[in-house]
């Protein structure tokens, strides 16, 4: 088949990467310049793993290449994939989709023959019917169809999630869009891949019940964790003993400083208005939202608490900044509360991250960036472990404890035992643990 995709960033990027590498003939399109000018280069925007690997082995093999311009991309296609951005829009949360008719719109009047375009970015019910209506008054001859194909690929993860899916979501209102995704989706039959056919409204709605229903799983347990603390329980005992029921499963039962990244938070604000618009409220995930924003900068207080209730003047270094680990995504990361939460009180903070120092930069002020765990630890008054990189879970707790100025070792991923940390010499608090135990 033969594909062009519409923006090159996250999405668009790993789904063209992947497509051409299942053999499909793919260009990717993008506005920036320079961003596809390093593309060409062999240079990736993002950091996720093997993307660039995966990148640089389609392009060789001529079944992946990168261009400014929509028109040429777009000639002769089977199928055009809208996968460029949808931010919350300035002031109201809405999802802000000016983006994606910006892109319908010249896709109608470069479109030469038949040809499927499908919407990929995370987009409010009812986008599709409005993409189907911007093609149809810009270009009324256009043979084309309009479908939903939502993605579900975690970051870090993207290539394994989108080549292993759980199962692939397409919402058509006609064969021909049905037989178009059928034949592009193929490659994923071996994998035994659930295709999922729907109506393109309940596709759209599908993806942001899924993340919604995800972000709602992990505030659950976070503030399971907040009971646990108080009542003497172990929130990774009662994941454990709720997750092994079928019903309830174990993913994403971890309890930790709150759920950040590109997707959760602005999807479940994007839902709300939808919600808000169609007159039904959601009333769980308006909880949701609102206890998962407390939550992030309660961690800085549990920092001070730890501390012994005063940080002014004292040194905090905090490991992992990224909302997750293998990003260098920093987008609603719990880190940017926590950081700004600490220095309200007074704190100075020094930070490392493998990965993610360069966006932390513009995101975080008077940080200073380390170069490894221990430089960052030396001298500290606490260390903080904020994102669960895999580095991290394996420091020396010994040498931990000699270098910092005071034992105090906060681990917001509760990827160390109290147990461990105390007999390194370290006054351990974790996330959801018996007070006893600290
Ligand atoms: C998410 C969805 O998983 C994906 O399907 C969707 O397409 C985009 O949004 P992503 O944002 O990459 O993917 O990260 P994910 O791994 O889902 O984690 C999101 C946040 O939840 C992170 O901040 C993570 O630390 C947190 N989290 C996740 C927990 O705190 N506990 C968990 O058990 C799982």
């Amino acid at each position: 088949m033969r594909i062009a995709m519409i923006g090159t960033g996250y999405v668009g990027l790993v789904s063209g990467a992947c497509f051409s590498d299942f053999g499909h003939q793919v260009v990717c399109v993008d506005k920036d310049a320079d961003k596809i000018a390093a593309l060409r280069d062999g240079v990736m925007p993002i950091y996720e793993p093997g993307l660039e690997g995966l990148v640089e082995h389609n392009v060789g093999g001529g079944r992946l290449s990168f261009t400014t311009d929509l028109a040429e991309a777009v000639d002769g296609v089977d199928a055009v994939f809208i996968a460029v951005g949808t931010p919350s829009r300035r002031g109201d949360g809405h999802a802000d989709l000016s983006y994606v008719y910006a892109a319908a719109r010249e896709i109608a009047t470069a479109l030469t023959g038949p040809a499927v375009v499908v919407t990929k970015s995370t987009v409010p019910v009812g986008t599709g019917d409005e993409v189907e209506r911007l093609i149809r008054e810009t270009a009324p001859d256009a043979e084309v169809s309009v479908a939903s194909n939502p993605e579900f690929l975690r970051e870090g993860a993207a290539i394994a999630d989108f080549k292993h899916p759980d199962r692939i979501v397409v919402g058509v209102e006609d064969d021909h869009a049905r037989d178009v995704l059928e034949a592009i989706y193929r490659p994923l039959n071996l994998n035994k891949a659930p295709l999922l056919f729907t109506t393109r409204r309940t596709a759209e709605v599908i993806k942001y019940a899924a993340n919604a229903f995800l972000a709602t799983k992990i505030t659950f347990i976070n503030e399971m964790a907040d009971l646990c603390e108080e009542v003497g329980a172990d929130v990774q005992s009662v994941s454990r003993g709720i997750g092994l029921d079928n019903r309830i499963g174990p993913k994403f039962l971890h309890a930790g400083p709150g759920y950040g990244g590109s997707c959760f938070p602005k999807d479940t604000l994007a839902l709300l208005k939808t919600a808000e618009d169609a007159q039904v409220p959601l009333r769980i995930v308006e909880s949701v939202v609102k206890v998962n924003d407390a939550r992030k900068r309660a961690m800085g207080r549990k920092v001070v608490k730890a501390m012994n209730g005063d940080v002014r003047g004292k040194t905090v270094a905090l490991l992992g900044l990224t909302f997750k680990p293998n990003t260098d995504d920093m987008r609603d990361s719990p880190a940017i509360s926590i950081v700004q939460a600490l220095q309200d009180e007074g704190a100075k903070i020094r930070a490392y991250d493998p990965e993610g120092t360069e966006q932390a930069k513009l995101v975080l002020e008077n940080v200073d960036f380390c170069d490894d765990p221990y430089t960052a630890a030396d001298g500290a008054d606490a260390l903080v472990i904020v994102t669960e990189w895999d580095q991290f879970r394996a420091l020396d707790l010994k040498r931990v404890t000699d270098i910092l100025n005071q034992p105090v070792l906060v681990d917001l991923r509760n990827i160390y035992s109290a147990d461990e940390a105390n007999q390194a010499g370290l006054r351990y608090t974790g996330i959801g643990q018996p007070k006893k135990a600290v």
